[in-house]
């Protein structure tokens, strides 16, 4: 994708300024093509048949009566398919793996691993034929026993590993003696359901090969993964697959990795020689896209008589698929927020025959802190203290449970401008004081938290004689806004118009990106930018000493202004266009690549000096009606400290959806699973409640702008942290307004009853 901008009047400096989406206008003139939107003159339509038990063997598949139906071009079977290379182990040393969803080698096994896993494929000549197909095809089993509740299998699990760089265990000090201790204490059980990932774009893939090269249009978050382990498990070189992802119409983390549809999209292009699009149902990206684990919590919290902290016990119980998936780092956030000298924190896990779980929006802290937040706020109902003051009084000055120093912390200042703008100090501190007619009105406060992540990736820059900027880097936009918050780095480190840089992403034919996970992608691309623009600014130096006359003879960089399109010092300076004329050149290119081992150990060394995270003060109001027990979030703010804001309409927007999905999982969202059979019994967006319009008041977000000292322009990643602490905040502003602590997700009005 290559976009332009058209913003011509303004002046650097961009960092920091409301500047419109670049992509914008092609969304909404229609210009924008998605995955499923790329056309081939005899493309083919593809259709997924999906096993209706959770654990067994296919003991028959008839498909002659899909074969029957006229304009069906293949049914491909375990019996019938050109077999994928087995999925690669795990290991964090090849990326290919890391994108690997499940083990489970498609339609080359008759066995199943969960209800709803891939046994078939149509491809017709038209997606009504492949649908109809599909549904014609028969299936018979060897049921096998099937473990799929993970409510009845939470006490046999065992410990779990922390996920890679995101450490959820900890433990200091004598934790269980010091609770025990405690003159005030709360000990609470929480539970939270699965979750679906619900992108506005369900996932699809158009996939065609020519010869040995695959050409895929797909929505993806990570590029890079998914090249290389599409290469692997097609056998071909890393070369010879092509993926082309301008847009992606959400993600969540739901599109970083090789789910089913992808690969099977790809096998049937292959096997049927033409170019294949299999475009999910909704329910089809229940079936075969994971989501959220479910977890059981305890938290447990000692005080003195002051409130001071003494113990915090945090542990957890989530599940994998027997297939595939990870620990989500559920008690990770717990090591970073209070200061407290007795701290236990520990993760379990459960394996069930279900799909595997992956990373949606702040995988483990979104749950875990709606889990810590409501044991703090009960901790402060049973002290009689305002939980605004018990959290202040109880802010570390170094990370409790790692001892390192924070790079940047700004929770105080957070909730104290939210308290103000809020009007907290409004609150009447008794539960079901204020009431509005049949509401019940509440205040609620929680935390946010999300680590502060960066990931290589390469950027390259090239400078036209015209006085453009191309900026080439196959990153992912997915509606957030990166192409448009590079192109003001670029405009910024450049000294160039913003009319005049080029951003050309989403596309595996570009310098790879990080991928667009863990709320890093925009620093982790900022820094490529920033590293790029010293190179080619330094290349520009070069060139133009070496030219005679040049007031920039004998001038380091180090002295000299990038600006109007130029290099400048105070005595004299350059246009980059004169600069490249003299040296009779039509442009100049760098290349920035970074090396994942020097990364890498940066990396570790920096996570043994410091702590960096976003963090924030979410602040809630609800009305609760006192007859019927409907719960209305009513107003919200949101305060952040998440460094430096690169543009504050995307990031508004970013924090705004961080905080939607929270009120859904906080009210709303729960995947249904048969426990007797493993079935998702409610698979689309009519039974799994995602908020609505008339769900949502509007929303203030509000940040503090104060740069993190570590990170490229002191920005920190804001993907993530507008979803922790939301949960919470209903939580206990429902705790306020009713009395009633609900500790089970979501809460509904049954459970205020
Ligand atoms: Mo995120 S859950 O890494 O898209």
């Amino acid at each position: 994708m290559s976009i332009q901008t058209e913003t011509t009047t303004d002046t650097a400096p961009y960092v920091g300024r409301p500047v419109e989406r670049l992509d914008g206008p092609a969304k909404v003139s229609g210009q924008a093509r998605f995955a499923a939107e790329n056309h081939y003159p005899d493309m083919a339509y593809a259709a997924l048949v999906h096993a209706t038990i959770a654990r067994g063997r296919i003991a028959a598949i008839d498909t002659a009566a899909a074969c029957a139906v006229p304009d069906v071009i293949a049914v491909l079977t375990h019996e019938n398919a050109p077999a994928m290379i087995p999925a690669p182990k795990l290991s964090l040393l090849d990326l290919s793996t890391v994108a690997s969803a499940t083990s489970v080698n498609y339609l080359a096994t008759d066995e199943v691993h969960w209800n709803g896993q891939p046994v078939a494929v149509v491809v017709a000549e038209t997606w009504e034929t492949a649908r109809h197909a599909a549904s014609l095809v028969d299936l018979s089993y060897e049921e096998l026993p099937a473990v799929v509740d993970f409510a009845a299998e939470a006490p046999n699990a065992v410990p779990e590993r922390s996920m890679p760089l995101m450490p959820s265990k900890a433990d200091k000090g004598k934790a269980a003696q010091a609770l025990a201790d405690a003159p005030f204490s709360v000990d609470l059980q929480f539970s939270t359901p699965p979750h679906n990932h619900n992108a506005i774009e369900p996932h699809a893939t158009t996939a065609v090969w020519d010869g040995d090269q695959l050409t895929l249009h797909e929505p993806a978050q990570n590029i890079p993964w998914l090249r290389k382990h599409l290469a692997k498990r097609f056998g071909i070189p890393e070369e010879a697959v092509r993926i082309i992802s301008p847009f992606v119409g959400g993600a969540f983390g739901g599109k970083s990795r090789a789910w089913p549809g992808v690969l099977i999209a790809a096998m049937a292009a292959r096997a049927t020689g033409r170019p294949v699009r299999l475009a999910l149902t909704r329910a089809g990206v229940y079936h075969t896209v994971g989501g959220r684990t479910p977890s059981t919590q305890r938290v447990a919290l000692g005080a003195d008589a002051q409130g001071k902290l003494t113990a915090l016990i945090h542990t957890s119980v989530s599940r994998t698929g027997r297939v595939g998936g990870m620990a989500e780092p559920i008690t990770a956030a717990s090591r970073h927020l209070y200061a407290v000298p007795n701290i236990h924190l520990s993760q379990r896990s459960v394996e069930l025959d279900l799909l595997s779980n992956t990373f949606m929006r702040a995988p483990g802290e979104a749950i875990g802190t709606f889990a810590l937040e409501s044991a703090v706020d009960e901790l402060a109902w049973r002290m009689g203290m305002d939980p605004i003051a018990l959290r202040m009084l109880n802010e570390p000055d170094r990370d409790p449970a790692g001892g390192q120093r924070f790079t940047h912390r700004m929770l105080r200042e957070a909730y104290t401008r939210g308290a103000e703008n809020f009007g907290w100090h409004q609150r009447d501190p008794r539960a079901g004081a204020r009431r509005d007619g049949p509401w019940l009105v509440g205040m609620g406060v929680a935390t946010a938290y999300h680590p502060s992540m960066r990931m290589p990736a390469s950027v390259t820059l090239r400078l036209h004689a015209d006085g453009t900027v191309v900026m080439r880097c196959g990153m992912h936009e997915m509606g957030m806004g990166s192409a448009t918050v590079q192109a003001q780095i670029v405009a910024d480190e450049m000294g160039v118009p913003l009319a005049s840089v080029h951003v050309e992403y989403g596309d595996s034919d570009l310098p790879p990106s990080a991928g667009a996970i863990g709320s890093v992608q925009t620093a982790s691309v900022a820094a490529g930018v920033i590293a790029a623009s010293t190179m080619l600014k330094r290349s520009l130096l070069t060139l133009a000493r070496r030219a005679p006359g040049s007031p920039l003879r004998g001038r380091k960089l180090e002295d000299l202004q990038a600006r109007d399109s130029g290099l400048h010092h105070p005595d004299g300076g350059q246009t980059y266009a004169e600069i490249l004329s003299a040296a009779g050149r039509d442009h100049l290119e760098a290349a920035f690549k970074p090396s994942m081992l020097g990364f890498v150990a940066r990396m570790a060394i920096d996570s043994r000096r410091w702590v960096t995270g976003a963090s924030g003060a979410q602040f809630c109001e609800v009305r609760v009606n006192a007859d019927t027990g409907e719960i209305r979030v009513s107003r919200w703010l949101g305060v952040f400290d998440v460094g430096t804001v690169i543009n504050p309409r995307t990031a508004a927007s970013q924090l705004r959806g961080g905080i939607i999905m929270g009120i859904g999982a906080a009210l709303s969202e729960q995947t249904l699973i048969d426990g007797r059979t493993g079935r998702i019994m409610n698979p689309s967006l009519s039974e799994y409640h995602v908020p609505v319009h008339a769900d949502i008041p509007h929303i203030d977000v509000d940040w503090l702008n104060e740069p993190d000292p570590t990170t490229p322009l002191g920005m920190h990643g804001i993907g993530e942290v507008g979803i922790t602490g939301v949960a919470a905040a209903v939580a206990n502003a429902i705790r306020h307004a009713t009395g009633k602590r609900v500790v089970d997700l979501p809460i509904t009005l049954d459970k205020l009853l």
